[in-house]
């Protein structure tokens, strides 16, 4: 039987040389992959007592949704920026090259709600720590960080300190 690592296709010098690009999207081209997936992050959540979904544009909507769905939760997107149309609260935060800026709607989330983060992968953190900035300025508790693939070479655990945090595959390098 296969292992969710065999569905993901690593593909080296991408987006730039040196680096091994490690695709999600080949897992979601099969459908036993698929479902793997689906059902290893959803693991994670075992014992986990919480209110809501909160997944980032666009790969965390791809798992988060599903997870939410077979969980009974809402699901609650972050989005790239000028996305949404009623009022939101941004974060900026840095990228390898540059800043990116995600917003929520600024009544999505209530205070006290106990919220779980999804997202594919984790690499230097800052889409994710970004996140949870967000969620927790909003009165609302981180209560586990999940993800499918961490890039542990990469350190963004680091900026996690303090957060449940747990993932699927561990790539031990960048
Ligand atoms: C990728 C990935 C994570 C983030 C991880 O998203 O889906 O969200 O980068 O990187 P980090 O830990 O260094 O922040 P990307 O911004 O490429 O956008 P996408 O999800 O729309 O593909
Ligand atoms: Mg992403």
């Amino acid at each position: 039987m296969k292992k969710l690592e065999d569905y993901v296709l690593s593909i080296p010098d991408f987006p730039e040389p040196g680096v091994i690009f490690r695709d999600v999207t080949s897992i979601l081209q099969d459908a036993d992959g698929l479902k793997l997936a689906i059902d290893e992050l959803q693991n994670l959540l075992e014992g986990v007592d919480f209110d809501v979904i909160v997944g980032t544009e666009s790969r965390g909507f791809i798992f988060g949704v599903p997870i939410a769905y077979n969980l009974h939760k809402p699901f609650v997107p972050i989005r790239k920026k000028g996305k949404l149309p009623r009022e939101t609260i941004s974060r900026t935060y840095n990228l390898e090259y540059g800043t990116a800026t995600i917003e929520m709607h600024k009544d999505d989330i209530k205070p006290g709600q106990r919220v779980v983060l999804v997202d594919d992968l984790i690499a230097t953190g800052g889409t994710i720590e970004a996140c949870a900035k967000m969620v927790e300025q909003q009165g609302a508790k981180v209560e586990k960080i999940i993800f499918l693939m961490e890039l542990a070479g990469l350190k963004g655990r680091d900026k996690l300190k303090g957060y449940d945090v747990a993932s699927v595959i561990r790539y031990e390098g960048k």
